[in-house]
């Protein structure tokens, strides 16, 4: 009935340590806490004496037509989830008319996604690596592929302190204790399709000869600046999505550079804890930005009220992460294909309750943030 009951049947069926590392965040999961909580704080306005018939949920992504103002977050490690991994997601994403976006840490690389779902209209996250010929060999990749724009993720300069992961082991290189052993022996059925399809890896990186952990140490530079934007934008010529905003300043300086879209984000509060909370800022933002880029919102959105929440403050389009990431490990893709059925049935359901028929309609209505303790 909602996603949160999905997140219920997907605790049942995947290990601990894998559940806890979808659903974990950052140090105190502070950030991750605030989120939810702000989207309980949003309130609507109905407006009465409005025809709701015909309720169209369509709006424009890069002046491409989309069923649902909502996109598919880049996550790693998709297949440890379910075996059924990115490419499900990708399959339900164009049955349904929405994009897809495959991190650089998938488990299903660039070609393997675009060949096993070339119907998809996806996109790709990079990092701007130590080495930058890494970063151009990935935009190559994407390039060649058929994928339509980067997203550009910033806020991983360095790796997030994730205490679940650091005690079930779940690190590079694994140090996966006892505990963590026995909890995942009763998952047989999970434990057989791991172990019957092909291996977990970093697939984007296959063929390096490195190890791992030298793959993912690569990965984070903590020196890059406004000039690395530049630069990736001076090699690709597509849109390019920064993600990982969380204030004016950053916001304002990042729309400058040239980018199409920012994406206000916390990386769902698994990087910095006690960061700002994408909802309370988002309005400031947009007025900020001024129409110099698009802005899309992400983190604590596991509804169809809660996209609606986020339009009505002003942001053209939502990323779910762990939304969907509950619905494939409940159930692969059907339980994706579910988690987006249930989002647009809230969705067409508070449009008419409130009053609206259209996604331009929502950014119009009434709605508001509940002052905290109120
Ligand atoms: C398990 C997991 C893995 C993620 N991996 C990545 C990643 O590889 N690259 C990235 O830019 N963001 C990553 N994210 C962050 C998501 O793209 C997105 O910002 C976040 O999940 C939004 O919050 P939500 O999960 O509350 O919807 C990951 C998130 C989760 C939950």
């Amino acid at each position: 009935m909602s996603v949160q009951e999905l997140a219920e049947i997907a605790k049942k069926k995947v290990p601990k340590s894998v559940f806890d590392y979808v659903e974990g965040s950052a140090l105190h999961e502070i950030s991750s806490a605030r989120s939810n909580e702000a989207y309980r704080r949003v309130e609507f306005q109905p407006s009465l004496l409005k025809n709701v018939a015909d309720i169209d949920t369509t709006t424009k992504i890069f002046g491409k037509e989309v069923a649902l103002p909502i996109i598919f977050a880049p996550t790693g490690y998709t297949r440890m989830m379910h075996y059924s991994g990115e490419s499900a997601v990708a399959r339900v994403a164009a049955a349904k008319n929405m994009i897809y976006c495959l991190s650089t840490m998938g488990t299903t690389s660039p070609e393997e996604l675009a060949r096993d779902v070339p119907e998809s209209r996806r996109w790709f996250q990079v990092y701007v690596m130590r080495n930058r010929e890494d970063t151009v060999r990935f935009v190559t990749q994407a390039k060649e592929n058929g994928y339509e724009a980067l997203v550009l993720t910033l806020d991983t300069k360095i790796p997030g302190i994730r205490l679940r992961d650091l005690r079930n082991g779940l690190t590079v290189p694994p140090r996966i204790s006892f505990s963590t052993f026995l909890n995942m022996a009763r998952k047989p059925r999970w434990w057989m399709n791991l172990l019957t399809t092909p291996p977990l890896e970093f697939a984007a990186f296959r063929g390096w000869t490195k190890s791992l952990a030298d793959a993912a140490a690569l990965i984070f530079d903590p020196t890059i600046g406004a000039q690395d934007v530049t630069w990736l934008r001076s090699i690709w010529d597509g849109p390019i999505v920064v993600k990982g905003v969380q204030t004016v300043e950053d916001a304002v300086e990042i729309a400058g550079l040239g980018v199409e879209a920012i994406v206000i984000s916390n990386h769902g509060g698994r990087q910095l804890d006690r960061g700002p909370v994408p909802l309370e800022v988002l309005e400031d933002i947009v007025n900020a930005v001024d129409g110099k880029a698009d802005v899309y919102i992400d983190g604590g959105i596991l509804s169809g009220q809660d996209v609606y929440a986020a339009l009505a403050l002003g942001a053209k389009g939502v990323m779910i992460g762990r939304a969907y990431l509950y619905g494939i490990m409940a159930g692969g893709e059907n339980g994706v294909d579910r988690v987006v059925e249930l989002m647009r049935r809230d969705l067409v359901n508070t449009m008419g309750l409130t009053g609206v028929r259209t996604i331009d309609e929502i950014r119009n209505s009434k709605t508001r943030l509940r002052p905290l303790n109120s």
